[in-house]
């Protein structure tokens, strides 16, 4: 290797260190708790704001129901800015992972559907990640 090759990989590794660092350092920005309602009955605004509201929309010719999430109640919406956005929104049928949407602050807001069969499930729950205030849930049940 010559010098001019030898400097072209330090120069990727330096970039693939930058991009990693960046990567990681997002991640543990990221709040991960798990958060509750002091009372489920009577949710603050910032519960409400967080914790997602699962509507159990139509059934297809095929058997799938549409399961819409939308993360806030009670008509506050969650914002979607480069600092305080949901970052996922997964959905669970008695306790089985349906699926899971990754969002991107600004461009997208804390709504996510899946589309479910149904037949026999008796409870879902929705989780939502919001970076700053950590992960909430909601469970319905069918
Ligand atoms: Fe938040």
């Amino acid at each position: 290797m010559n010098r001019r090759e030898a400097l072209k990989v330090v120069g990727v590794t330096a970039i693939l260190a930058a991009v990693g660092a960046e990567a990681k350092m997002k991640e543990e920005h990221m709040n991960r708790l798990e958060m509750k309602p002091k009372n489920q009955a009577k949710m603050e605004k910032g519960e409400l704001k967080h914790s997602p509201q699962v509507t159990i929309k139509d059934k297809d010719a095929k058997g799938y129901t549409l399961v819409e999430i939308t993360v806030g109640q009670g008509g506050i919406v969650h914002p979607s800015t480069p600092d305080h956005w949901i970052d996922f929104i997964s959905l669970t049928a008695d306790g089985k992972l349906i699926g899971k949407s990754t969002l991107e602050p600004e461009i997208s807001r804390g709504i996510a559907s899946f589309a479910v069969k149904l037949d026999n499930v008796k409870t879902l729950t929705a989780k939502a990640g919001c970076n700053l205030h950590g992960i909430w849930s909601t469970t319905v049940s069918i």
